[in-house]
């Protein structure tokens, strides 16, 4: 069995937007680390998912929220925030990163 060492285990966590923001209906795209960051507002919580959509790579970012549903822009797939899950193909699963809010402060740890 591997433990993973105390550096192993933290993630690294990067400032990445502000609730305002989301809140105003702006959207967000960011890179934290080396990885590209889409954030959202879903029913009232700040939700962060890989940027590019795991079908072909559509800006998931620019998609449309319904409730919990996130439909990509580029080919209409649809995936549910609160757990990855796409509708269209069980196979796909959309990467979720853990959020923590700070005041105004959106911090993301991919
Ligand atoms: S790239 Fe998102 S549905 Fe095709």
């Amino acid at each position: 069995m591997t433990v993973p060492s105390a550096e192993q285990s933290e993630r690294a966590e990067y400032r990445v937007g502000s609730v305002a923001a989301l809140e105003r209906g702006e959207t967000i795209l960011v890179d934290a680390g080396d990885t590209e960051v889409a954030l959202f507002l879903c029913r009232g919580q700040v939700v962060a998912t890989q940027g590019q959509c795991p079908h072909a790579g559509g800006p998931l970012h620019e998609g449309e929220v319904e409730g919990t549903v996130l439909t990509c822009p580029w080919h209409g797939w649809s995936f549910d925030l609160t757990t990855g899950g796409c509708e269209e193909d069980d196979s796909m699963h959309l990467a979720r990163y853990p959020v923590r809010i700070d005041g105004d402060d959106i911090f993301v740890a991919p």
